[in-house]
């Protein structure tokens, strides 16, 4: 039986796992970087660290094949990541960011994100104050899963008095992006190159559970 539930613990690892085999716009990037849980230290950890009530799994016969996780609150969420969060990495790894983009590792891109992490502008997180990331294996895509997922966090924060929800993908990630306009997200802004990341938006209204 396949099921969703509620994040724990012990399914840090797999978490970690899930987001290096999903983490090259939706395909396995296991063979581009030497050290294989540094993108889940940007992507994954983080959240299981300091938000871990808003991290929900994918199970199946094989084992945790899917997550969705977020922050209720990003801006303070932002905040808590440059004193819980980056400062015992950044002593791990050294800041590649005098290094040009084009010529740096993936391993140095994230070291860069590490020491250098993008910061959500307020005008993004004003109107959209939650922000999510989904990713599942191969084996779990393409049956309802990512909807179901997203219908379970929405949930949960509309639970918790959000008033919006936003998320950024790689334009290359046709895939993802094409589920998000499915699911009824909006495009909000696009960067350009060199990362081309499109933000998506998703108002939530007043939730009668609230309180
Ligand atoms: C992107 C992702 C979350 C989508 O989840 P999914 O479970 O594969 O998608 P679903 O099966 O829930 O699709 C739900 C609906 O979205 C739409 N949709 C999904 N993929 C689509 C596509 N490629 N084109 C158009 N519509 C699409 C369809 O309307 C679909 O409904 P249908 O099954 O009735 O046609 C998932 O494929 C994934 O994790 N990919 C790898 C990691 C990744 O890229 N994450 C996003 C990083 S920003």
């Amino acid at each position: 039986m396949t099921e969703i539930r509620p994040y724990r613990a012990h399914d840090l690892e797999a978490l970690y796992a899930i987001c290096l085999k999903t983490g090259l716009a939706g395909a396995d990037a296991t063979a581009l970087y030497r050290d294989p849980k540094l993108i889940g230290h940007v992507y994954a950890g983080p959240y299981m660290a300091l938000s871990p009530d808003c991290a929900f799994v994918v199970e199946d016969e094989s084992g945790v094949g899917g997550y969705i996780i977020g922050a209720l609150d990003t801006y303070a969420f932002e905040k808590r990541l440059e004193t819980e969060w980056w400062p015992a990495l950044r002593v791990k790894c050294a800041d590649a960011a005098f290094i040009p983009r084009g010529e740096q590792t993936w391993d140095q891109r994230m070291s860069t994100l590490i020491h250098h992490p993008v910061r959500t502008p307020r005008r993004i997180s004003e109107n959209y104050p939650s922000h999510l990331h989904i990713n599942l294996l191969p084996r779990l895509q393409g049956q309802g899963w990512g909807k179901r997922l997203i219908d379970r966090w929405l949930e949960t924060m509309k639970k918790n008095g959000s008033r919006g929800v936003h998320l950024g993908v790689g334009a290359v990630n046709a895939r993802a992006v094409d589920f998000y306009r499915a699911y009824g997200f909006e495009e909000i802004e696009r960067t350009g190159p060199p990362f081309d990341v499109i933000f998506f938006g998703l108002r939530l209204g007043a939730s009668e559970t609230t309180g």
